[in-house]
């Protein structure tokens, strides 16, 4: 499973890409909102950094914007996947970028006709949102499951980006399911390394060393 952040901090992408673990960074406009940053600078010093997929989101929400702003993002580097909605005019506007070279990730994915049409248009990614749903009363990891089986079924090539993680069991169930790839915020890939047994155990590790030999 590959393993994405979702961020536009600079400082966490580098801190993870230093982990040796990260395959890929998405980003939104909430996220770049966040930094306060021009969205295209920060593109372009992300793709310095990481060399696998950087998605990259369109502002418009109307066809020939999304294609206009879609086309600008792509020339930022040549692993920016430009990131659209899943609607009408975003499923529009996925066939016209992949079918031009560009790789896509259809966002704001909640429910399983929304992954199976966007598989057919050529996207690259579609990206379900699990919290989000789990936020609302509904069970987030049943739409990565019913996609993974849709997806299987037919063979589509899009691959299962599960996004809107908000903690480490998020991505258990991810990888049991068989998402494709996890976009996970920095403090939730910290804490996939976390567990209370390997902090006592290794303090008690080295306590019992001190104790017989010193130091
Ligand atoms: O990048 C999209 C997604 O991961 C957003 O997550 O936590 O805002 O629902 P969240």
């Amino acid at each position: 499973m590959d393993l994405y952040i979702d961020t536009a901090s600079l400082d966490e992408i580098k801190q993870a890409a230093a982990m040796g673990v990260l395959d890929g960074v998405t980003t939104n406009p909430s996220l770049i909102a966040k930094e306060g940053v021009d969205y295209s600078k920060r593109l372009a010093e992300i793709c310095e950094v990481v060399p696998g997929p950087v998605s990259a989101e369109v502002i418009a929400t109307d066809y020939e914007g999304m294609l206009k702003e879609g086309r600008e993002r792509a020339k930022i580097a040549s692993n920016i996947v430009v990131k659209l909605p899943s609607t009408l005019d975003g499923l529009r506007a996925c066939k016209t970028l992949s079918d031009e070279g560009t790789r896509t990730n259809l966002t704001l994915c909640f429910q399983p006709l929304q992954a199976l049409m966007v598989a057919k248009a050529g996207a690259f990614l579609v990206s379900p949102f699990i919290g989000r749903l789990d936020d609302i009363g509904q069970d987030g990891m049943e739409l990565i499951r019913q996609i993974r089986a849709v997806y299987d079924n037919y063979g589509y090539p899009t691959k299962l980006l599960a996004a809107s993680i908000r903690h480490p069991l998020h991505i258990v169930d991810c990888a049991l399911a068989g998402a494709d790839v996890v976009t996970v915020p920095f403090g939730v890939i910290k804490q996939m390394m976390n567990h209370p047994l390997t902090d006592s155990g290794l303090a008690k590790f080295v306590a019992d060393y001190k104790k017989a030999f010193g130091g």
